[in-house]
């Protein structure tokens, strides 16, 4: 077994009990709770959480209730994003993570609810995580930015707005950086920060982290584009359906594969700077990467 495989199945249930619990016991109305619990438990890869636990343990620098009440809030955040994405009025997507899509399943009204839902409880939880308070300050307005009408949102109105366009590539590379870039941004930042990092090696690992997230947009371009519906666990050749913007429609399969083996590279000589710093072990962080290389059936 590979040390990310094991890193994975050690990290990712601690992340999945938190939110269980955290969205079990706060949620008053039980239709609710099992709208947005059915999202958690679709499964989905975590890649978000475990970065950001990964990045804690680079530093090795313990993972304690506060890193995975940290992690899980950025997962609520994701997942709830999933779930609008899905929505008729955006992508209008009926598969996610393998199984109906939660509007297919409860509806409309209690999706956007159950996101809405989501969204309120991530800052909850990480509001109430034991962490000092200027650290934790800090952290709940780095979430909010990257989620917000800055990062993730304002991403997600552009990517609407994109369709039918013809971008250029700064444009499109603006949309990812947003749409996807800024919850991958917080999820190696809050690490960093969690593990009591100088502003100088935070910066580095923001760097780093603009990088991968721009290569894990790209990537799920090319998926779309190159892999199935049964691998992905969500219906293949969507973008192309609803003209929207993305890298293989403006470059190519092999101009947009050109960009995503770039982003990465730079990704991983980010990395290997920081191991220069010593107290770093770049392993985990690097396999990471390196399963975010495309290949055919995947
Ligand atoms: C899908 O994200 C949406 C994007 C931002 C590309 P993931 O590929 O991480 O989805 P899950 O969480 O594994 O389902
Ligand atoms: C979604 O991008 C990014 C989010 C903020 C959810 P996509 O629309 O490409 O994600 P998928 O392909 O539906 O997972
Ligand atoms: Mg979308
Ligand atoms: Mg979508
Ligand atoms: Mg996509």
């Amino acid at each position: 077994m590979s040390k990310l495989t094991r890193f994975t199945n050690e990290q990712a249930p601690h992340i999945e009990e938190v939110m269980v619990r955290f969205v079990t016991e706060q949620t008053s109305d039980p239709r609710l709770a099992e709208s947005m619990l059915y999202s958690i438990h679709a499964g989905g890869k975590r890649i978000r959480p475990l970065l950001l636990v990964a990045t804690v343990a680079a530093f090795d620098k313990p993972i304690d209730l506060p890193v995975y009440q940290c992690a899980a809030a950025l997962e609520m955040i994701h997942t709830y994003s999933l779930i609008h994405d899905d929505l008729p009025a955006m992508d209008d997507d009926d598969l996610r993570r393998g199984k109906p899509t939660n509007h297919v399943v409860y509806g409309e009204a209690l999706a956007i609810l159950a996101g809405d839902g989501l969204l309120t409880a991530a800052f909850q939880l990480l509001s109430m995580a034991d962490i000092e308070a200027d650290k934790k300050i800090l952290l709940l307005q780095q979430l909010s930015q990257s989620a917000g009408t800055k990062g993730m949102v304002a991403g997600q109105a552009a990517d609407i707005q994109g369709e039918n366009q013809t971008l250029t590539l700064d444009e499109l590379m603006a949309i990812h950086a947003r749409k996807t870039g800024e919850l991958i941004r917080f999820a190696v930042v809050a690490g960093g920060v969690l593990a009591n990092q100088s502003e100088t090696v935070l910066q580095e690992l923001d760097q780093f982290a603009q990088h991968i997230g721009l290569a894990f947009q790209i990537r799920d371009d090319l998926l779309d584009v190159i892999s199935t519906t049964e691998a992905l666990g969500k219906v293949v050749h969507r973008d192309d359906a609803l003209a929207k913007s993305t890298y293989p429609a403006l470059l190519g399969l092999e101009g947009a594969k050109a960009e995503l083996t770039k982003e990465l590279a730079l990704a991983q000589q980010i990395l290997a700077h920081l191991s220069a710093y010593g107290q770093f072990d770049p392993t985990v962080l690097s396999a990471f990467i390196e399963r975010f290389e495309v290949e055919e059936n995947q």
